[in-house]
């Protein structure tokens, strides 16, 4: 077992019955940013994601393709896989819930509910949702101009009569109101954890788990004509990838509980309320967090297929580059409201805070380096109290990013970077190292020291959000591999005065609009 301190965070398990969407990409990002700060910070962490194949919608997808489920879901996970490595997420694991250990895990919990007399078998007479792989009670659903039932989400439901087993979920509404008095971190943001809290006081209804009208999921334990409620299969995957059924193992008892479930507003009640309850009473510990993050919408509108404005991560990617496509999800919206896409948004990011206020601070500091300092990190002589301010101000960055890391403040971490790139700015042209160079030679090394040290503090803690252009400042740095921790921030880590340094390049290039084409004729 890790003696380290451990982090285990977990996005959903995605559905593979759509191409990835900036959605998707959205939620992963936020967990990979969360895993890279502390994985820096010197945590072991495990950070998990993966695809979520059983369940109806699936199955249907898979049929209107004409192709078997399990080769259909090959080919879509694929997809999440891939949009992994472009968007250069961090995950220690892929899981897929077609796959054996999860099939073991999933029926080992079903057991463990069954011996604990959780479970009882009955018939379901109710609203289905397909889309949301929900059950709806008639007052939860709004009657449409066209007569048609609707699901809050907007989803179809349809009537659905079956024998089901079900989980006696309204035995845990106490218990649960208890664990959440207990841990009132456990859901965040707070006004989410409010409505979670109202929802549960309400009461609870016992919850249908197993399926008999479809086959595409994983077999009841000695009922076969039975397969277990899609959403009690997907949550499972959150303990077999480490290690479920086996408790004794070394991965379970490292990570377990995780540290983080990272969802969208939209599957919070799941994950907060079906999730703890399940869990509890197979007699295992719930998880630690559950946060709920908003949603995007595309130039102010709803996402949808149907709408035909989904918004491909790959060509965001390709058009804008991968860490401005990070920079902006992380930055545009305070972490949990609700945000919106548009061109116009991204290309004042990127060409404001990227390359004005970055991208050109780290240029003009280097490339005065390069020139006046025979391309070597100066020799500071003794700090004015400018410089202290400066230097003091960036040692102080990582424990205020931290605190904001703890509560999953991702665009506050952001926000106080800058507020630090901003006064490194005004350092500069204040101190004017440029105007110094005969007049003073020794006091324009000791600021563009003080700059130089700046700026590794600032590309170490833009890392987790910005891997390759935060790389690509430290190497122009000279700051080695081994020298990119957090554990280096501070005199720890200090520039060493004579290194050479290599010739400086832009980091973050504008974005030019393309040209429009001259009007015909
Ligand atoms: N399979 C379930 C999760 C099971 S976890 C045990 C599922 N999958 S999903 O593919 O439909 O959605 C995955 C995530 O994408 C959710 O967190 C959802 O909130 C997020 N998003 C989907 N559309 C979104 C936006 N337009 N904006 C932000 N996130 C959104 O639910």
């Amino acid at each position: 077992m890790s003696t380290r301190k451990t982090y285990y965070i977990t996005t959903p398990i995605y559905y593979v019955n759509d191409v990835p969407h900036i959605g998707h990409a959205y939620t992963s990002l936020a967990c990979d940013v969360l895993a890279r700060f502390r994985r820096l910070d010197g945590y072991d962490v495990h950070f998990l994601t993966g695809t979520d194949e059983h369940g109806q919608k699936v199955a249907k997808s898979a049929a209107a393709t004409g192709m078997e489920p399990q080769a259909f879901c090959d080919k879509v996970s694929r997809n999440f896989r891939d949009l992994s490595a472009t968007m250069m997420y961090s995950n220690d694991d892929f899981i897929r819930t077609t796959e054996e250990r999860h099939a073991r895990a999933s029926q080992a919990i079903w057991n463990a509910l069954s011996r604990n007399g959780e479970l009882y078998l009955g018939s379901y007479s109710g609203w289905y949702s397909v889309r949301d792989e929900a059950f709806y009670v008639e007052s939860e659903l709004v009657v449409g101009p066209d007569g048609t039932r609707r699901a809050a989400s907007g989803a179809e439901v349809e009537w659905v009569e079956e024998p089901s087993y079900f989980f006696r979920l309204s035995a845990w509404r106490d218990r649960l109101l208890d664990f959440y008095a207990r841990h009132p971190d456990f859901i965040l943001p707070e006004s989410r954890r409010n409505e979670v809290i109202s929802f549960v006081r309400g009461g609870l209804l016992d919850l249908s788990v197993s399926r008999t009208s479809f086959r595409w999921g994983v077999p009841v334990p000695g009922d076969e004509a039975h397969v277990m409620y899609v959403w009690l299969d997907a949550l499972t995957n959150y303990i077999t990838a480490v290690g479920y059924p086996d408790a004794a193992s070394p991965q379970f008892r490292t990570y377990w509980p995780a540290d983080l479930h990272m969802v969208g507003k939209d599957i919070l009640r799941f994950h907060a309320v079906y999730w703890p309850a399940f869990l509890m009473a197979a007699g295992v510990d719930p998880p630690k967090r559950v946060f709920a993050h908003g949603w995007w919408t595309n130039e102010g509108q709803k996402i949808s297929k149907s709408l035909g404005n989904i918004i491909d991560p790959v060509s965001l990617v390709a058009t804008y580059g991968l860490d401005p496509v990070r920079y902006f999800l992380m930055r545009e919206v305070p972490f949990g409201n609700d945000g919106d896409f548009s061109h116009r948004a991204m290309v004042l990011r990127l060409n404001g805070d990227l390359a004005n206020d970055y991208g050109n601070l780290v240029q003009r500091v280097l490339s005065l380096v390069q020139r006046h300092c025979e391309a070597r990190v100066p020799e500071p002589a003794t700090r004015a109290r400018a410089d202290e301010a400066l230097l003091g101000d960036a040692h102080g960055l990582l424990a205020a990013c931290r605190d904001m890391i703890d509560v999953q403040s991702l665009h506050a971490v952001l926000i106080r970077l800058w507020a630090a790139i901003g006064q490194a700015n005004r350092y500069i042209d204040e101190q004017a190292p440029w105007a110094l160079r005969t007049s003073d030679p020794a006091r324009m090394r000791t600021v563009l020291y003080a700059l130089l040290e700046a700026i590794r503090h600032y590309a170490i803690l833009t890392q987790p959000f910005m891997p390759v252009s935060s790389g690509r400042i430290l190497d122009q740095l000279g700051v080695a591999d081994a020298a990119r921790s957090f554990a280096m921030l501070g005199p720890a880590g200090a520039l060493v005065p004579g290194t050479a340094l290599p010739p400086p390049r832009a980091v973050f290039p504008r974005f030019v609009e393309a040209a429009a084409q001259p009007a015909a004729g």
